[in-house]
């Protein structure tokens, strides 16, 4: 059976003050819950904080991004191990605005995601067509091309950590989620191109305006294994519901 896996990826929202009172008071709200993970991922200045407030809650922590090499002359940019050291246990990977901004490939996905096994972090790889390649039909092949080489290279012993998050850029921060059937479709696309000893075990999330009157329907689709949520992570209310759907 696969843990389901309710996600927060706050993108670059929440001050030090702002972050540290979300988790404060999200912390005995959720207490009782343990049959899925929840995982919070705040910006990285505020890491530390957050981490302090859940360590040894039901709350992991992840981070947003990282860089491949453990250290060195690479401003700006943080490591797995440092991520580490604040408490992460997540870290997403790949995210389609990190992709549309910041110039993420396929290849330094896969650079990420090695790092991130390195050092035991259970990595969120993001993947997802834009609104133009579906509507040129595309998607699948678009799928096909950022499993194969983003998730390239992995040994079976490897796969046990990885997350795979199918977010439909078209659906991100629109209001426009994809029907469960769609999602339910490209998710038995996805598991179809995994290694058939480990294809059952991986945990395949979807995001793109998932919000709590929708959760419980893209939930019930057998391929969809839990939700990476933006907008309605970041008030306790609707995170609340959608982590207890
Ligand atoms: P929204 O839930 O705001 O659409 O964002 C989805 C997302 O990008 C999560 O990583």
């Amino acid at each position: 059976m696969r843990k389901p896996i309710i996600a927060g990826n706050w993108k670059m929202y929440k001050t030090a003050f702002e972050a540290v009172d979300f988790v404060k008071n999200l912390k005995p709200e959720v207490s009782d819950v343990h049959d899925r993970a929840i995982v919070i991922c705040p910006p990285h200045p505020v890491l530390k904080d957050v981490g302090d407030v859940i360590r040894d809650s039901n709350i992991a922590l992840g981070a947003q991004n990282l860089f491949w090499e453990d250290e060195g002359a690479y401003t700006g940019e943080v490591s797995a191990p440092m991520l580490k050291s604040v408490g992460c246990t997540y870290v997403i990977i790949g995210h389609s605005e990190r992709r549309q901004f910041f110039g993420e490939t396929d290849e330094t996905v896969n650079k990420k995601l090695f790092a991130a096994l390195k050092h035991n972090l259970f990595p969120i790889v993001c993947i997802g067509e834009t609104l133009e390649q579906r509507e040129k039909g595309e998607t699948f092949e678009v799928i096909e091309k950022q499993i194969r080489e983003g998730l390239k290279n992995l040994v079976i012993s490897n796969w046990s950590l990885v997350v795979i998050a199918y977010e439909p850029v078209w659906a991100i921060g629109t209001g426009k989620t994809a029907t469960p059937q769609q999602a339910q479709e490209v998710h038995a696309f996805i598991r179809g191109l995994l290694p058939r000893d480990v294809a059952q075990e991986i945990r395949i999330l979807y995001g793109g305006s998932v919000k709590p009157d929708n959760i419980k329907e893209l939930m019930a689709q057998p391929d969809i294994d839990g939700g990476l949520v933006g907008g309605a992570s970041l008030k306790i209310e609707s995170f609340e519901k959608i982590v207890k759907y």
